[in-house]
């Protein structure tokens, strides 16, 4: 007899249903954006492509970066002076001065953890140079490898007793991460140098001081909402000497003062050799956001430096030159090119405006003293610009006492958007996929400003950029559209950090000093950015709320710019999750395109080597009428579009 065979029978599909003809909410343009803050090298050593670190000996220690070059018989001094700077804002300068020549004698620069460098691109090598009376007229400018194999060369003359910026272009033969560059000096007598540069001529979009092409793209290819900017603590300083003064990041870059990075020292990690050169400053990141198509969101000190720090603040009563820096910059962004701020844009080669709508007022700052603060703030720059979107801070952390009562103060000065923190387990963010299903209507608008899943991993390994942080965010963040009446703005934190020199992690994008990839997070943000919509969709799971329904979380959305109806569904479970997803109330049938993050190790990451270990596939779907069958995989991302029809 044959024995009898159980077949456990296949769990019924949970159903997804859209109501494809009754749009809701509009979502802002601006609904997933990037938070960019100079934190892990991501502006000099990064996203600024200057190789050459203390370019203009201004560091605390104005030798950092450099060591005597000496070859043979080769003598010789370096000293940083003082006398007779290239201006008043960059009083420092190095000077060469050769007692014997020998093979030359000089200067090398370490670069921001090496100097990264491919063969056959092509580098400016620039310098301001002056000769000290019968000074050497000529110099060479080395790029070698770790043993002193020289990769690229030109000679940089006819100097003169004054100051004048001398260019030369070169090409490597060889690709080098860690390569270090020369100043050789192979006459004797003394030559001054300063703003010693070494850049690729290729940056983004060509322009001039510009950006890091392969970085910059993987901002581009978010298609971000928004470009947040330029922190982060970064902007409130631990001193307010130290804080972020937007002033003093524009016009020439060689007029530009630096200041060490707050992040230098900030943790165990320290990173001495830390600074901000302001090469990439205010310009740069409105230029930045216009090129990838985000709307600038400038954050600005009001007046507090880091509560975390110092906490030190500017009298309620001495504010002025606070508020008048955020006036300022919206005459800097939006004015004519006849004021002074705009004139200042266009002489940097901007006569349109930058199109600024919105300013962050303050970081993370918390207590009344913030709202006594704000309020001045928020006066002013009303009564001048009306139509400027204020963003206030809610604190640190995502719930508790100080972001109750931000909240409560704000509500009350009826606020336009509140600045939401949430640095948390992957739990909380599965936990408060419905944060914003309670959230009140009518009151000021969110911006989950700066948020990312941290692990804590077995054996103190620590906070991973892993599928696990990635899939939670990804389930959080289809609340977040759910809600995108309530929820305007929205950004993963931090963005970018260097894979020698980072101090905070996990950050979205990883490089090094020539590659770089996405973390699994990244490719969550890319699926939400990329497909984003217009309207919002109501959509449930089992007829329940489309959060947390047997480990499903789902959102929906219409594009009325392709006519396209956009599904996400979130599969947290370990499990295959049959779905059938019933688009009600549509006409159209046929066929459509599906995207999906998955991977069955929570723990997988990606690195500079295995750079797509977790990446999206794509796919084609056919509907069944207007129904779609799905099997989610096991810990999965599914973006569905499909047409909709009349
Ligand atoms: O993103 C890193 C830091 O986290 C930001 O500078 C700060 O705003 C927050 O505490």
């Amino acid at each position: 007899m044959a024995a009898a065979v159980t077949q456990t029978p296949a769990p019924a599909p949970d159903v997804v249903s859209v109501q494809a003809t009754r749009p809701g909410a509009a979502i802002a343009p601006t609904m997933f954006g990037v938070f960019f803050e100079d934190i892990n090298f991501a502006a000099d050593g990064g996203l600024y492509p200057e190789r050459i670190k203390n370019r203009s000996f201004e560091f605390t220690e104005p030798l950092a970066g450099w060591t005597k070059r000496e070859r043979g018989s080769s003598d010789g001094e370096l000293t940083v002076r003082t006398d007779g700077p290239l201006n008043a804002n960059n009083p420092h300068y190095l000077r060469i001065r050769v007692h014997a020549a020998g093979n030359g004698f000089g200067a090398s620069n370490a670069g921001f953890r090496g100097i990264g460098i491919q063969a056959g691109a092509v580098y400016v090598v620039s310098a301001y140079v002056r000769r000290v009376g019968a000074g050497p007229q000529t110099v060479k400018m080395l790029v070698t490898g770790e043993r002193g194999s020289v990769l690229a060369e030109a000679s940089l003359g006819g100097f003169t007793n004054e100051w004048r910026r001398y260019e030369a272009v070169i090409t490597p033969s060889a690709t080098n991460p860690r390569a270090q560059f020369q100043i050789v000096v192979e006459q004797p007598g003394d030559v001054d140098f300063d703003m010693v540069s070494l850049v690729p001529r290729e940056t983004w979009n060509n322009r001039p001081n510009g950006l890091r092409k392969d970085l910059v793209q993987w901002l581009a290819d978010l298609k971000p909402g928004f470009l947040r900017f330029p922190g982060g603590c970064i902007v409130e300083g631990k001193r307010l000497e130290l804080r972020y003064q937007w002033k003093k990041t524009v016009g020439d870059v060689t007029e530009r003062t630096g200041i060490i990075n707050r992040w230098a020292d900030e943790n165990e990690r320290t990173a001495p050799d830390y600074y901000q050169s302001f090469g990439l400053g205010f310009y740069e990141y409105f230029q930045l956001a216009e090129d990838i198509g985000a709307s600038p969101l400038p954050i600005l000190n009001c007046g507090m430096a880091c509560q975390f720090n110092s906490g030190e603040m500017a009298p309620v009563d001495q504010l002025d030159e606070y508020i008048q820096d955020a006036l300022d910059l919206v005459e800097f962004a939006n004015g004519p090119a006849s004021s002074r701020w705009g004139g200042l844009r266009a002489r940097m080669g901007h006569p349109q405006p930058f199109k600024l709508t919105m300013i962050g007022v303050g970081n993370e700052q918390w207590g009344t003293r913030y709202i006594d603060r704000f309020k001045p703030f928020a006066a002013a720059l009303k009564a001048k610009y009306p139509d400027i979107q204020l963003i206030s801070s809610a604190g640190p952390s995502p719930a508790g006492d100080r972001f109750d009562l931000l909240w409560r103060e704000l509500r009350a000065l009826k606020a336009d958007i509140v600045d939401e923190h949430y640095y948390q387990p992957p739990a909380w963010f599965l936990a408060n996929a419905a944060r914003y299903d309670q959230y009140d209507r009518s009151g000021p608008k969110v911006f989950a400003g700066e948020f990312a899943a941290h692990t804590t991993g077995a054996g103190g390994e620590g906070k991973r950029n892993n599928w696990q942080a990635a899939l939670a965010e990804a389930a959080f963040m289809t609340g977040l559209e759910r809600n995108a009446d309530v929820v305007r703005l929205a950004s993963y934190a931090p963005l970018f950090a260097h894979v020698d020199a980072w101090q905070w992690a996990p950050d979205l994008i990883w490089f090094d000093n020539l590659r770089s990839f996405g973390t699994p997070s990244y490719y969550v943000q890319k699926l939400f950015g990329t497909n984003v919509g217009t309207r919002v969709l109501p959509v449930s799971i089992n007829s329940a709320t489309a959060a947390a329904q047997n480990g499903l979380y789902a959102s929906a959305a219409l594009d009325e710019r392709t006519g396209d109806v956009i599904v996400k569904v979130v599969n947290t479970a370990a499990t295959v999750r049959p779905v059938r997803v019933a688009f009600d109330g549509m006409t159209a049938t046929g066929a459509g395109r599906m995207q999906v993050l998955l991977s069955a190790d929570l723990q997988a990451e990606n690195s500079l080597d295995q750079p797509t270990r977790v990446a999206p596939m794509e796919s084609a779907v056919t509907l069944n009428g207007t129904e779609l069958r799905l099997d989610l995989p096991p810990q999965s991302v599914t973006v569905v579009r499909v047409p909709r029809g009349r």
